[in-house]
């Protein structure tokens, strides 16, 4: 099938690129040229753990291309995936004018039918309002020029299929996430246009992967709702994590007698400096805003959400205390990026809590092994080094924020001789604290207790 992705972000470039390896014709299209050129050169825009190969494979087997032409990208396809960014505006609300911008230009240029399929996150009741964006602009194209001179409509006036099918990618594991999905959730109005959403996915279809066929509010909802709970189940550990530290109890172990459960389920409990990304923080307000439209007041996620702001200040609290004071001192960061294997730097926990050491008079050091180049955009003041190593000399405390592997395995021995002294803040709890202490650290981190050599 002819496809045509719009949006080469962290979502439309995985999307697009994972299409063609299932074997159709797609075209990626995007308004920034540095972005198309390069792709064109076979250079990935963004860090995505196997993408690049992915790219120049599909290239060079002819089904993937890329361009700034949007009307060529439409006329050359039968869907088009609208993957553009829906950032959040101030008062919280998620900023549609893109996702409106293209389905404005698919009404104008559109040659005949199209399934336009939504891969953005919208709020509930994006899709009818595109609906109507294209049947107005389709109107309007007719009562301009007459039917018969519009050589594109060739006599008629063409119709479309509206579809929503939102994302459930992380970053890192976006192919492995795409490939192998839990499931696919569709929310579409006719069996033809439910056919064509089974081609587009017919090797996952023949993998006998979920498909979550309803309406188009639901799949809208699905989406945040899914979003919000993993945000909400990320809080509530973190909440945990505040209590596990004022009684002595293992957050650690809460999560891992918690996760047997398999009605609770292991994954996403894991206590930390709060999550950041570009979807989590966007996408929990974005319910907010959705339900207070339509007269609900949400509280579980609104209290979710507090409580990430909390836990993302605490950490500094908790920085200060391990460090008695952190007025003129420098304090080594390892890990800027909001998760590992990825550099994104969208709402990352890091910027709040280096702003806040700043804040206090701290000097930072930072390495990332990705996110550098990313973070040097949003963080300012902060000497960015090219090791761990290097972080760690001449700093008073070292600081672990992403729980990249490489800090995994560190040679605490080489650190402990590099830092002024041996003061070590996880708050990824990467590290067992009995060994810890054996190396002679000061070794603090989150929901277990603080680990003082005697
Ligand atoms: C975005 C949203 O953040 C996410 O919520 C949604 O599910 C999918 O789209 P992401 O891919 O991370 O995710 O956005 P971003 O990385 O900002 O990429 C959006 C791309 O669309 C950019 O490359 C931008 O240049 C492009 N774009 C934007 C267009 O091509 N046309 C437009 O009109 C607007
Ligand atoms: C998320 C959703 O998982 C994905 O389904 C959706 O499509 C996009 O948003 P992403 O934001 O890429 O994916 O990363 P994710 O792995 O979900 O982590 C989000 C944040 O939560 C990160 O800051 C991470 O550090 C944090 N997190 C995650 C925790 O603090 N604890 C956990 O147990 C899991």
């Amino acid at each position: 099938m002819n496809i045509c992705v719009v949006g080469v972000g962290y979502v439309g470039l995985v999307v697009g690129t994972c299409l063609a390896d299932f074997g159709h014709n797609v075209v990626c299209v995007d308004t920034n040229k540095d972005k198309i050129d390069g792709l064109k050169n076979g250079i990935s825009p963004i860090y995505e753990l196997g993408l690049e190969e992915l790219i120049h494979r599909n290239v060079k087997e002819g089904r993937l291309s890329f361009t700034t032409d949007l009307k060529h990208g439409i006329q050359a396809s039968l869907a088009v995936y609208v993957a553009v960014n829906t950032p959040n505006k101030a008062d919280g609300t998620a900023d549609l004018s893109y996702v409106q911008a293209v389905a404005a230009k698919i009404a104008e240029e559109m040659d005949g039918y199209k399934v336009i399929i939504l891969k953005s996150t919208v709020p509930v009741g994006t899709c009818a309002k595109v609906r109507e964006i294209i049947s107005k602009k389709l109107e309007e194209r007719v009562s301009e020029k007459n039917l018969a001179a519009d050589v594109n409509l060739n006599g008629y006036l063409p119709t479309f299929s509206i579809v929503s099918n939102p994302e459930f990618l992380r970053e890192g594991s976006a192919i492995e996430d795409f490939m192998r999905p839990n499931r696919v959730v569709i929310g579409a109005e006719s069996d033809q246009v439910i056919a064509i959403m089974k081609d587009i996915y017919r090797p996952l279809y023949l993998l006998e992967t979920p498909m979550v066929i309803t309406n188009l509010e639901t799949a809208e909802l699905i989406k945040y709702a899914s979003n919000a709970f993993l945000a909400t189940k990320i809080s509530f550990i973190n909440e945990m994590s505040c209590i596990c530290e004022k009684v002595g109890a293992d957050v650690n172990m809460i999560a891992k007698g918690m996760g047997l459960d398999r009605r609770i389920g292991s994954k996403f409990l894991h206590t930390g400096p709060g999550y950041g990304g570009s979807c989590f923080p966007k996408d929990t307000q974005a319910l907010l805003s959705i339900a207070k439209e339509v007269g609900y007041e949400v509280k579980i996620v609104k209290s979710a959400i507090e409580v990430n702001e909390y836990q993302k200040k605490r950490m500094i609290s908790v920085i200060k205390q391990a460090m008695q004071d952190v007025e003129g001192k420098t304090i080594g960061i390892l890990g800027l990026a909001f998760k590992p294997n990825t550099d994104d730097m969208r709402d990352a926990a890091a910027i709040t809590i280096i702003n806040g050491l700043q804040e206090l008079g701290a000097k930072i050091k930072a390495f990332d092994p990705v996110s550098m180049d990313e973070a040097k955009k949003v963080l300012n003041n902060v000497e960015y080094c090219e090791s761990s190593f290097a972080v760690a000399e001449n700093s008073d405390a070292l600081v672990i924020l992403t729980e990249w592997n490489e800090f995994r395995q560190i040679d605490f021995s080489k650190i402990k001789e590099l830092l002024n002294a041996p003061v070590i803040i996880d708050t990824r709890n990467l590290y067992d604290p009995e060994r810890m202490l054996k190396l002679g650290f000061e070794y603090t981190c989150i929901g277990r207790g603080n680990f003082k050599s005697a």
